[in-house]
């Protein structure tokens, strides 16, 4: 029974909607007792969500690129145009071939470009192979410009702006386009298929992950049960409210995330287990700790099996998938990339940049939370959201962050109508 259904006119107040239902509709006594009893969760309210104030996790790299965009704040330096060259380019090819390999530069060039006979090892596919460059017709100038700072000459480039972000100085850059005019066509052999991009296998993820011998997050299963009958300070537990949660929450997961009228602001599953805890059983499970994990984990595995029903169409929900849509193409970081230039099919959706096979948009929340297993962590959500920031170069932002709020909303909303199956494993 879902009185939410009945109603015909969903902006309508709510006490008229339902009173229109009731008459187009009405409940059994049962039913109504059932509606009238119904009560939004408690929730705290005034403290952040995550164990404050926020710092980086202790094992990621701890840079700082304060002076680049985050998905909150702009601030990069704006685009200037490149430096003339004072005549023709008098670079090192030698040192350039070096900094086209060198994994400390922004993953260097080889992350997107196969680069003739001394292609280092994985290269990427995302940008053309320039084992020809030489005979490409280019003049110095034009190369230095596009390496400089790509919006000079294509301001679509998907190509970090390597001078005017600071990566390489110009002297590095010149050195750069030297080796690039070296590339006369001798090709790459690759003595092993899994090295040459074209002939790669395409990474296949098909190990059981509801088995709990092949995912570890599995545990985090049967610890969260175990966690669901403890009494917290308030001498409550969930079970003292929530008797048979794998009915009660079927498919509870599979609406969310979603707009929180109280916070104003769309709330995730992680979010709403620490808020929840806090107002009932006065548990703190900050977003992030083991616990919350393994309970995020739980009710995500309770909708295992269910379709993805997020709202869309509140005015709140839509103002906040357009929001995420935004964000979507918002350019960040040292190495200026939007979610969009990794993940979107006419960029780098589908190719490789350098070991690793960048997916589209679509479909990537189903299997969350998950297990790295070449972390041998849980990642939620939000902590994948953050990799993606500080892998382009980007300050992460908490996990509580109304952007991540808005973009875990759009990436679901893409999703709706896939089936929701968790706790995930991937490399
Ligand atoms: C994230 C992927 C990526 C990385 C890393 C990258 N490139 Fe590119 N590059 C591209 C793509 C894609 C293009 C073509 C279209 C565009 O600009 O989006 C391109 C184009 C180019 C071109 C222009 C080719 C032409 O049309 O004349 C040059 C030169 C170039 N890259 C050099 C480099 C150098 C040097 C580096 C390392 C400092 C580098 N690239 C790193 C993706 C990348
Ligand atoms: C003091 C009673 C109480 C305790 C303890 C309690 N809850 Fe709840 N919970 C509620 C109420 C009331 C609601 C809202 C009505 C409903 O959905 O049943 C709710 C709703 C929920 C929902 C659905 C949320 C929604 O808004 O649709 C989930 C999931 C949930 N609780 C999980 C938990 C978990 C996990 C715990 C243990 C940390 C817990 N609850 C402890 C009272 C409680
Ligand atoms: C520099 C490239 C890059 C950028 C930019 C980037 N990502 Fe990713 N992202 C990756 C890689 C690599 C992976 C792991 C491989 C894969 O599944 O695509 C990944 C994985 C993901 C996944 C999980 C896929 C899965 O199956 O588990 C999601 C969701 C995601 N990214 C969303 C985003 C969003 C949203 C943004 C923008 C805030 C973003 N990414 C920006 C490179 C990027």
């Amino acid at each position: 029974m879902d009185t939410q259904q009945v109603v015909p006119f969903p902006r309508l107040p709510v006490a008229l909607a339902l009173a229109l239902g009731l008459l187009l509709n009405p409940l059994t006594p049962a039913q109504a007792a059932k509606a009238a009893k119904k009560q939004p969760a408690p929730l705290e309210l005034s403290q952040p969500a995550h164990a404050g104030p926020w710092s980086r996790y202790a094992d990621w790299t701890q840079v700082s690129w304060k002076d680049y965009n985050t998905l909150a704040n702009l601030a990069s330096p704006p685009y200037a145009p490149p430096p003339k060259l004072d005549g023709p380019i008098s670079g090192d090819p030698k040192k350039g071939e070096k900094l086209a390999y060198d994994r400390g530069r922004g993953g260097s060039c080889l992350a997107c470009h196969a680069l003739g006979p001394t292609t280092q090892s994985m290269p990427g596919a995302v940008g053309p192979d320039l084992s020809t460059y030489s005979q490409w017709g280019r003049d110095d100038q034009w190369i230095f410009n596009y390496i400089y700072d790509p919006r000079s000459v294509n301001p679509e480039s998907v190509m970090p702006p390597w001078g005017t972000h600071k990566v390489f100085t110009v002297e590095e850059i010149k050195d750069l386009v030297a080796f690039l005019k070296t590339l006369n066509g001798e090709p790459k052999i690759y003595s092993n298929p899994l090295e040459n991009p074209a002939t790669r296998p395409l990474p296949k993820e098909d190990r059981d992950n509801l088995d709990p011998f092949v995912n570890s997050a599995m545990d985090g299963v049967e610890r969260a049960k175990a966690l669901w009958n403890k009494v917290g300070p308030t001498g409550k537990s969930c079970q003292s409210c929530h008797a048979d949660p794998a009915k009660a929450f079927k498919t509870w997961a599979t609406g969310m995330p979603r707009y929180e009228p109280r916070l104003k602001k769309v709330v995730g599953v992680q979010e709403f287990i620490t808020r929840h805890a806090r107002a009932t059983t006065g548990d703190e499970w900050p977003m992030q700790t083991p616990e919350n994990m393994d309970m995020g984990i739980y009710l995500h595995h309770l909708a295992t099996g269910s379709k993805f029903n997020v709202d869309t169409q509140s005015k709140e929900a839509k103002a906040a998938i357009a929001r995420g849509n935004e964000l979507f193409k918002r350019k960040i970081g040292q190495l200026n990339f939007a979610c969009l230039d990794c993940h979107d099919p006419s960029r780098g959706a589908n190719k490789w940049i350098r070991g690793q096979y960048l997916g589209e948009l679509k479909g990537q929340v189903d299997h969350f939370p998950l297990w790295r297993t070449s972390r041998s962590e849980i990642w939620d959500i939000r902590k994948r959201l953050q990799w993606c920031n500080v892998a382009v170069r980007a300050n992460e932002l908490p996990p509580d962050a109304p952007q991540y709020d808005d973009l875990e909303l759009a990436l679901t909303a893409m999703s709706k109508g896939m089936t929701l199956s968790a706790p995930g494993i991937r490399h």
